[in-house]
């Protein structure tokens, strides 16, 4: 955050503005159920900004029309919910035995793919309301290389592996190959572990391109608003 806003300063200092003339705000937003506590005593003594924290969900209005410049980090590969057709029993998406989407079938991560357009969508428009003109967002977040497969993403391996080590403790004790789930027997059921889906996508540049040409970042009120995504590859 020092380094934002020591270029943001330095940007003022060329056009005439002496140093430190510039006050700055910074907000700092997460679920009410974050430890804001924590958070502000870990920020810098010396710090050269206001701080502030703003709870609530970013999958929606934080802010009245303000800000100059908004960013979020790797937190937009949570998605809002879970999609629903995962828990459908009688759905095609039906998720069984599997924890996210990435070695599950196309319908599973089709339906994680529209949850992403739809969520991304509710986050740009509302910070497009939120956003002055001429600002700025900068986002990173995990992501994919357009063309490579799902399965590629490390949530994939957490996934597998998870599985095959339950598999394998199973083997070890019971010398038979049972399907995942089941080694948590005693623990949970088969129907809570088939219940549990990780809310969690890693977007593709295209992605992110289409949900940006479907906000309202591309209404003409922010034409000049700058969206910059970093989407980085574990
Ligand atoms: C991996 S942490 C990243 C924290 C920090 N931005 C960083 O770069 O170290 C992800 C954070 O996103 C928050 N988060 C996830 N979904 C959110 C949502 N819908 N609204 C607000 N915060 C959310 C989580 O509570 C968590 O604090």
């Amino acid at each position: 955050m020092q380094n934002i806003l020591e270029v943001v300063d330095k940007k003022y200092m060329t056009q005439g503005a002496t140093s430190g003339s510039i006050e700055f705000q910074v907000f700092f937003s997460d679920h009410a159920s974050n430890d804001f506590n924590t958070l502000f005593s870990s920020l810098p003594p010396s710090r050269k900004y206001f701080a502030a924290g703003v709870p609530g969900s970013f999958y929606g209005r934080l802010f009245p029309r303000s800000l100059h410049l908004v960013h979020s980090s790797y937190a937009l590969q949570w998605l809002s919910k879970v999609p629903e057709e995962l828990l459908d029993k009688t759905s095609p998406a039906w998720n069984k035995g599997r924890i996210s989407y990435t070695s599950s079938s196309d319908e599973v991560a089709n339906a994680y793919a529209a949850q992403f357009q739809k969520d991304m969508k509710i986050f740009l428009n509302a910070r497009a309301k939120e956003i002055v003109v001429g600002g700025m967002i900068v986002l990173i977040m995990p992501g994919l290389p357009d063309g490579v497969h799902r399965s590629e993403f490390p949530l994939g391996v957490l996934d597998d592996s998870l599985c095959s080590s339950l598999m394998d403790m199973e083997n070890a004790i019971n010398g038979v190959n049972l399907k995942c789930q089941s080694l948590l027997h005693g623990l949970i059921n088969e129907s809570q572990v088939d219940s549990f889906n990780l809310p969690v996508y890693a977007a593709t540049p295209m992605e992110i391109t289409e949900a940006e040409i479907s906000s309202a970042l591309e209404s003409s009120y922010n034409k000049g608003t700058q969206l910059i995504v970093a989407l980085k590859r574990e």
